[in-house]
C-alpha cells in the first residue's frame, strides 16, 4: 500500500528531513517542498539548516530549520518537540544525514573513524525510527519513511569498508523495519544512490576535524561528479507516490547487482542439503510473508 495515491496528495503532508543542509536531502527537502509538504529542515550544521529553511519560506512552503546531531538520542527527542508545535505530527521521516568513508582498509581504520560512520549512518537513522515510529503506529495514520542507504549497500568497495559496513546495516534496518511495519500504514523505503555530485566527502573532513583521524591511506578517485542531487529528489518523490521500497536512482547498476546475486545464487543452489530439516518458513518468514502481500 502506497503512502499516497497521488503526488496531489502530499500537499499539506509534514517531513522532517535529516542532512537537509546540503546535497540529497536539501534536494530531498526542495522536492517534497514543490509538491506543498511543510518540512523540518534538520542538520549538524546549523547555519546550512537555517539558509535551507529560509529558501523554502521564500517559495512560499512552511519549513522549519532544527539544529541535530542524528547520533544523539536526546536532541532527537527535542527535535522531534519542535516538529510537534509546528506541524503537529510528522507524516514522512526522511533518514538521510550520512557521513563518507575515511578511506582505509580495513586493517588500518582508527576507531574514531569507525565510531563516526557508525554513529551518524547507522545509530542516527535508528534514532530517527526510535523517535517517530511508536507514534506512528499507535496513532495509525498514514505515514512514509525514507532511509537514505547506498549502492554500497548491495556490494563492497575495497577502500571503504568502513562506509560499506554502515550502508549494509542502514539496509539491513530498511528491510528489518519493513517487515516490522506490515501490515501498519507506515510505508518503508530504502534510498540507495550511486555517485551523487554532492560536498559528502567536504563536509566529512569538516566533521572529523573536530575530532582529527589518521591520514587517508587509501585513494579513492570519483571519476564523475555523479548525478545531480535534485534529480535523485525527484526519484525519491516518485518512490513515496508509486510506494517502492528500493529506490534505486542509478539504474546502470542493475548488471553490477545481478552479478553479486548470481554468484550468491550459483553457491547456494551448488549446496547441499543435509537431512530433511527446512527452517525457511522460519528464518525467511518476512520475505515469504511480503510476497504473498505484494
Ligand atoms: N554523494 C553520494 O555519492 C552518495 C551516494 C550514496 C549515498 N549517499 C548518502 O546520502 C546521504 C546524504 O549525503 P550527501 O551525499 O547529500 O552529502 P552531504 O555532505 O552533501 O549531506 C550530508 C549532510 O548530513 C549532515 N550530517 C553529517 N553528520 C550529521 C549528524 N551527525 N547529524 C546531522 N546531520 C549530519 C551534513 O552536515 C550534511 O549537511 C548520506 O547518508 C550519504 O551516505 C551519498
Amino acid at each position: 500500500m502506497s503512502f499516497v495515491q497521488s503526488a496531489d496528495e502530499l500537499a499539506g503532508k509534514a517531513a522532517f528531513v535529516t542532512g537537509a543542509g546540503s546535497g540529497i536531502g536539501r534536494a530531498i527537502a526542495q522536492r517534497l517542498a514543490d509538491r506543498g509538504v511543510r518540512v523540518v529542515v534538520a542538520d549538524i550544521d546549523e547555519r546550512s539548516v537555517r539558509e535551507v529553511a529560509a529558501e523554502l519560506t521564500g517559495r512560499g512552503v512552511e519549513a522549519v530549520p532544527v539544529a541535530l546531531d542524528v547520533a544523539d538520542l536526546a536532541a532527537w527527542r527535542a527535535a522531534a518537540a519542535v516538529a510537534a508545535e509546528a506541524f503537529g505530527r510528522v507524516d514522512i521521516l526522511c533518514n538521510n544525514a550520512g557521513v563518507g568513508p575515511a578511506r582505509a582498509t580495513l586493517d588500518q581504520l582508527s576507531d574514531a573513524d569507525l565510531d563516526l560512520v557508525l554513529n551518524v549512518n547507522v545509530r542516527g537513522v535508528l534514532n530517527g525510527i526510535r523517535t517517530f515510529v511508536p507514534a506512528m503506529k499507535v496513532d495509525g495514520f498514514p505515514a512514509q519513511i525514507v532511509n537514505t542507504a547506498s549502492i554500497l549497500s548491495h556490494f563492497a568497495l575495497a577502500g571503504a569498508g568502513d562506509y560499506v559496513l554502515s550502508k549494509y546495516a542502514a539496509l539491513a534496518v530498511s528491510e528489518t523495519l519493513r517487515a516490522e511495519l506490515a501490515g501498519t500504514a507506515v510505508s518503508v523505503a530504502v534510498l540507495c544512490p550511486g555517485l551523487v555530485d554532492t560536498g559528502l566527502h567536504k563536509n566529512t573532513s569538516a566533521l572529523r576535524g573536530a575530532a582529527p583521524t589518521q591520514e587517508p591511506t587509501v585513494t579513492l578517485d570519483k571519476p564523475t561528479p555523479g548525478m545531480a542531487p535534485e534529480h535523485v529528489g525527484d526519484v525519491v518523490v516518485d518512490a513515496i507516490v508509486t510506494g517502492r521500497f528500493y529506490v534505486f536512482p542509478h539504474p546502470e547498476y542493475a548488471e553490477i547487482l545481478s552479478l553479486r546475486t548470481g554468484e550468491i545464487q550459483s553457491a547456494i543452489t551448488a549446496s547441499q542439503t543435509v537431512g530433511d530439516r527446512d527452517d525457511t518458513g522460519y528464518l525467511g518468514r518476512s520475505v515469504l510473508d511480503l510476497q504473498t502481500s505484494l
